[in-house]
């Protein structure tokens, strides 16, 4: 070749090496939450689990996925029990595991823009995570079975997944139980079928839904089924609280009831929520179906798990620093549905809070970036919601109505961030806001201008 030639094939594009795919994708919180290189459209999760004597589970979960680059390899997280294999699309795979990354190398690679199927088998006794900042959480053993509560962090303990609310997905669950024992999942009731000594529960998640809420609870029930507006309500309790069951179906659709005449249509295809005797005295927003992990919730709390439903599990979070999102818009629900009943105000429960001394836990760190360790802290829910108060002050009623109700409507099945909030209130109110949102969301200490 010509010299000429040889600087002519240079310029060229040659085409991609294949590269591994990253083992995180950049959050800032949590550094191998989710992986590079691919996009999962579905998850489905084929599962038994042997009893709660063994607490011992064989699983299959075959996962459909887009690659987004050339990938040599791609990561999922997992912190499960034993791999026994993995294959893509078919074809027997390598694995290799390093904390909660689970490197798969498929036998060939796979080029930008395939859809492909990773299916991965485990067998054996997953277990939570115990941590000082989050308590018990994944998948958590309970006297009769098992609940899975995973936010922020947990679903790897139990599912091979792409661990980031940035990519949702759909899910199928059939989870085949001891004979007596029931299984509760995410989204729709399918067929249940029953076997020698076995029954196999099925549910199917037809939204798409971050892996923190993917959830199963097994052991014994009292379910019921109900609707509300046109939407099933299925409701569960661990016969430990039977005597409670109706009320917290009752609880569950009032709240339903009341949150779509507030933030817009229901997002989700069903709605419920299970009170399960694992006694994590917290409740996930579980999507479609939250749990109460060890107590029957008051209304206050249902309405915040079922505000969750459209913030939070309809729309998402693009990263965990935005966490806000989330939870200052599920307490602020509460406050509303606090100011429903005419007796007290969001604008008073403001005043109340504000008037506490500026050192309070309420006012530090500041909700728009509380740290890792502080996801669940005071200042996200309460100085949360008050940014929203103050919002509310500062552009009127209907429209800060409006911008609820539109954010909830424009994002649904997607994932956001505070500055895209920021920029949607300004849109709908014409005003400029983003001094009010540094004061809440980015301050130092108690906000006193905004
Ligand atoms: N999002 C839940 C709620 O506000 C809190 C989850 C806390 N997670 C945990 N592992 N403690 O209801
Ligand atoms: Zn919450």
């Amino acid at each position: 070749m010509t010299a000429a030639a040889a600087a002519l094939t240079l310029l060229m594009p040659s085409p991609a090496v294949p590269s591994p795919g990253s083992p995180g994708l950049g959050d800032a919180y949590f550094k191998y939450a989710g992986n590079g290189g691919y996009d999962v459209d579905h998850y489905d999760v084929a599962l038994t689990y042997a009893g709660p004597r063994t607490g011992a589970v064989e699983a299959t979960v075959s996962i459909t996925a887009r690659a987004v680059q050339d990938l040599s390899a791609f990561d999922l997280d997992f912190r499960g029990p034993e791999i026994v294999d993995v294959t893509v699309d078919g074809r027997s795979a390598r694995h290799a595991r390093a904390g909660q990354e689970l490197t798969v190398t498929p036998a060939s690679p796979l080029p930008r823009g395939r859809t492909f199927t990773a299916v991965v088998r485990y067998s054996g006794r997953p277990r939570p995570i115990q941590s000082q900042a989050y308590g018990t959480y994944g998948w958590v053993p309970s006297k009769d079975g098992a609940v899975v509560v995973s936010e922020p962090d947990g679903a790897p303990t139990w599912l091979p997944v792409n661990d980031h609310p940035r990519d949702k997905a759909t899910y199928a669950f059939r989870v085949t139980v001891p004979q007596g024992l029931r299984v509760l999942a995410n989204g729709r009731p399918g067929e249940t079928v029953t076997g020698a000594g076995t029954a196999t529960y099925t549910w199917a998640e037809e939204s798409p839904m971050a892996s923190y809420l993917a959830m199963v609870a097994i052991g014994r029930f009292r379910v019921r089924e109900t609707t509300a507006s046109g939407v099933p309500v299925i409701t569960a309790v661990d016969p430990k609280y039977k005597a409670s069951a109706k009320e917290f179906e009752e609880r569950t659709v009032k709240a339903l009831t009341w949150a779509s005449g507030v933030f817009g249509p229901y997002p989700f295809a069903t709605a419920g929520g299970v009170v399960d005797d694992a006694r994590l005295d917290y409740a996930l927003e579980a999507q479609e179906r939250p749990v109460y992990g060890g107590f029957v919730p008051g209304e206050a709390f249902v309405v915040h798990e079922i505000a969750h439903q459209w913030f939070g599990d309809s729309v998402s979070l693009e990263r965990w620093q935005d966490i806000w999102l989330n939870e200052g818009f599920a307490t602020y629900a509460e406050w509303l549905w606090r100011e429903r009943s005419g007796k007290d105000s969001a604008r008073k429960i403001f005043k109340r809070y504000y008037a506490q001394r500026a050192d309070s836990p309420i006012f530090a760190p500041p909700p728009g970036d509380p740290g890792a360790a502080e996801l669940f802290g005071f200042s996200v829910y309460v100085r949360g919601a008050m940014c929203l108060q103050a919002l509310r002050e500062r552009i009127g009623d209907r429209a800060f109505f409006q911008v609820l109700r539109t954010w909830a409507a424009s994002r649904r099945d997607s994932s956001a961030t505070t500055e895209e909030f920021v920029a949607h209130a300004e849109r709908v109110s014409g005003r400029r806001l983003g001094p009010l949102f540094d004061a809440w969301l980015k301050g130092r200490g108690k906000p006193r201008k905004w």
